[in-house]
C-alpha cells in the first residue's frame, strides 16, 4: 500500500473518498463542516435525521454528496472531541481501512490526523495511521488453497495536514511507520508459519536473506557442531530429542557513521515447545509454535533497522531449535555445564528457554557488547502478571529500563517493568548444581529473569518476556509482531531521532 501527506482543503480534494470525522454527539469536525457547507447542509441534515451519531467507529458511507468532486465520503464516528485516547485512534483508523478495502474505493484521503489526540504530536498519528493501517490489511492465506482476491482493494491513503511545515515530518512518520509495519509483518509470517514449516532450518533460512536484500546486514549461521565446540551444553541439551538440529543465526548489522560497540538483540526461537519430557498438557499446545516469536522479533526489527538505515551498529541473534520428547531427551534431574561453566540441574524440561537464552548471553560475551536486549516467550506466570497487553520488563541497569520503558510509551508498545532483587535468587538454589532451572511456583517470570541474570555480569542487559503478548489466540488467532515497535522505537532514539519534537 501507498502512503503520502498533503496539505489541502477537503472541496477542492478529487479522489475516490474523502474521509471525515463525526464527533458525539452528531456534531460536526473542522473537516465535516467544510463538506457540510459546500454540500449546502447535506451532511448535517443526514444527522439531524439520525443517520450517525458519532460513537467511536461508527461509519457511514456517502456517495455523490452535492458538489463534491470525489465520489465518496466516508464519515467515521471519533466519540467526544477532546476524549479521543490513543486506543480509540487506532480503532478508528482500522476501522476505515476495513471499510475502504471492501467497497471499493482504492485511493482515498484522509483528514483524521488533524484530531486531537492527548499529548501526541503529528508525527505519531500519522505513524500510527500508517501501522494500524498496515496491521489491518494484515491477513495469512500462504497456506489455503483457495485464496479470496479482493477486486478493488485500498492502495492509496494520503493524510491531509493542516499545515504546509508539517509535511516534513509527515514523510518521515510514513518511512519510520511503513519500516516498522513491514518489519511486524514479515515477523508474523515467521510466528504464524506452522511448526513442520517453520524449524530452526526455516528461520535461518529467512535470516540469511536479511543479507541478501541488505547491503549493510552480514548474517551467519553457527551449526551443531559449533555450538558444541563453543560448550553450548545448556542450548544443545533442549534440543536433543528433536529431529530438528539447534542453528543460531548471528544477523549483523553495521554502518560506517558509527563505530560505537554494538547492541546485542537475542529472541528464544523454540519452534515447536512441547515441553519435553516434562510434557505440557494438550489443550492449546498448537500454539506452542508461536514459542519462536521472540527470534522472529529479532528478525523484523533487523528489517525495520536495515531498511532505514539506522547509524547504529546492532547484532541480532535468532536461537532457534525445539524442544521434543524423545529417548535422547534432557530428563529431569539432568545436570548440564553451561558455556559460562555454571553447572545447572534441570528440574524441568520445559524450562527450556533460559536453557537456550543463558548460552546465548555467555556468548555474546564475544562482541563487547554496549546493550543486551534478549526477547523471549519465557514464562506463562508472566502471562498470569501482566495478562495479554503489557510485555514484562526486568533489567540490571536502570537507565535502561528507563529509556526502553520510555520507547514502549512513545510506541504504543508497552512494557512493564518488574523488580528483581537479591531475595529471589534463593529460589534457584540447587543440592547437585550451581543452580536450578526453575524455582517454586511464586514469581515465576522473576525467577526466571534471576536465572538469565547469573549470565549477564559482563554487561547491561534487559530481558523482555513477551508471554502474554507475542500472539492471540482465539478466533482471530495471530502473531502480533510485538515488541518490534517498541524496540525500533528504542533504536530510533539511540541513533538520535526525537520522535517528540
Ligand atoms: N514457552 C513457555 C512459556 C509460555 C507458556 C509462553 C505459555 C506462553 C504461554 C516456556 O518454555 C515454559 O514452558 N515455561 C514454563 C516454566 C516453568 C516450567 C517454570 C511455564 O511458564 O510454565
Ligand atoms: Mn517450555
Ligand atoms: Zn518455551
Amino acid at each position: 500500500m501507498d502512503f503520502s501527506v498533503k496539505s489541502g482543503s477537503p472541496e477542492k480534494q478529487r479522489s475516490a473518498c474523502i474521509i471525515a470525522g463525526i464527533f458525539e454527539p452528531r456534531r460536526l469536525s473542522i473537516i465535516a463542516e467544510q463538506l457540510d457547507k459546500i454540500s449546502e447542509g447535506y451532511i448535517s441534515a443526514l444527522l439531524r435525521r439520525g443517520e450517525l451519531e458519532g460513537k467511536v467507529g461508527q461509519v457511514l458511507l456517502l456517495h455523490h454528496v452535492p458538489n463534491i468532486l470525489s465520489e465518496r465520503v466516508l464519515l467515521i464516528g471519533c466519540g467526544k472531541e477532546r476524549e479521543l485516547n490513543e486506543r480509540q485512534y487506532k480503532h478508528i483508523i482500522q476501522k476505515i481501512i476495513n471499510t475502504l478495502n471492501n467497497t471499493g474505493s482504492m485511493e482515498s484521503v484522509c483528514f483524521l490526523t488533524e484530531l486531537h489526540v492527548k499529548g501526541r504530536n503529528t508525527y505519531w498519528k500519522v505513524r500510527q495511521a500508517v501501522e494500524s493501517s498496515i496491521e489491518a490489511l494484515y491477513d495469512f492465506n500462504q497456506l489455503k488453497t483457495n485464496k479470496i482476491e479482493l477486486r478493488r482493494p485500498l492502495r492509496k491513503l494520503v493524510f491531509n495536514l493542516s499545515a504546509r511545515r508539517e509535511l516534513n515530518i509527515g514523510e518521515k512518520a510514513i518511512q519510520h511507520g511503513i519500516a516498522i509495519a513491514t518489519g511486524i509483518k514479515i515477523a508474523k509470517d515467521l510466528g504464524n508459519m506452522p511448526p513442520n514449516i517453520c524449524n530452526s532450518e526455516y528461520l535461518t533460512l529467512q535470516s540469511r536473506k536479511l543479507a541478501e536484500t541488505f547491503e549493510n546486514i552480514n548474517t551467519t549461521i553457527i551449526e551443531e557442531h559449533q555450538m558444541k565446540k563453543l560448550g553450548m551444553n545448556a542450548y544443545l541439551a533442549v534440543s536433543k530429542g528433536s529431529n530438528n538440529k539447534p542453528l543460531m543465526s548471528i544477523i549483523d548489522y553495521k554502518t560506517d557513521s558509527s563505530t560505537s560497540k554494538p547492541i546485542i538483540l537475542i529472541g528464544k526461537g523454540v519452534t515447536f515447545d512441547s515441553g519435553g519430557i516434562s510434557i505440557k498438557p494438550s489443550s492449546g499446545l498448537d500454539e506452542m509454535k508461536y514459542d519462536m516469536c521472540g527470534a522472529a522479533a529479532i528478525y523484523g526489527i533487523m528489517h525495520v533497522v536495515a531498511r532505514l538505515k539506522l547509524p547504529i551498529n546492532v547484532v541480532g541473534i535468532m536461537a532457534n531449535c525445539e524442544n521434543m520428547p524423545d529417548s535422547n531427551s534432557i530428563r529431569p534431574g539432568d545436570v548440564v555445564t553451561t558455556m559460562s561453566g555454571q553447572t545447572v540441574e534441570v528440574l524441568n524440561t520445559d524450562a527450556e528457554g533460559r536453557l537456550i537464552l543463558c548460552d546465548v548471553l555467555t556468548y555474546v560475551e564475544r562482541f563487547e557488547p554496549e546493550i543486551v536486549i534478549d526477547i523471549a516467550t519465557l514464562t506463562g506466570a508472566c502471562v498470569i502478571a501482566l495478562g495479554h497487553h503489557i510485555s514484562g520488563l526486568i533489567s540490571n541497569h536502570n537507565p535502561l529500563a528507563y529509556d526502553l520503558i520510555n520507547a514502549s510509551e512513545q510506541s504504543g508498545d508497552r512494557a512493564w517493568r518488574l523488580p528483581m532483587t537479591d531475595e529471589y535468587h534463593e529460589q534457584l538454589e540447587s543440592n547437585f548444581a550451581d543452580i536450578a532451572n526453575i524455582g517454586d511456583r511464586s514469581a515465576g517470570v522473576i525467577t526466571a529473569a534471576c536465572f538469565l541474570s547469573k549470565f549477564t555480569r559482563k554487561y547491561n542487559w534487559a530481558h523482555i518476556d513477551i508471554a502474554g503478548t507475542a500472539w492471540k489466540s482465539g478466533k482471530n488467532k495471530c502473531c502480533t509482531g510485538r515488541p518490534i515497535a517498541m524496540i525500533s522505537q528504542y533504536l530510533l532514539n539511540r541513533a538520535g531521532f526525537n520522535v517528540d519534537d
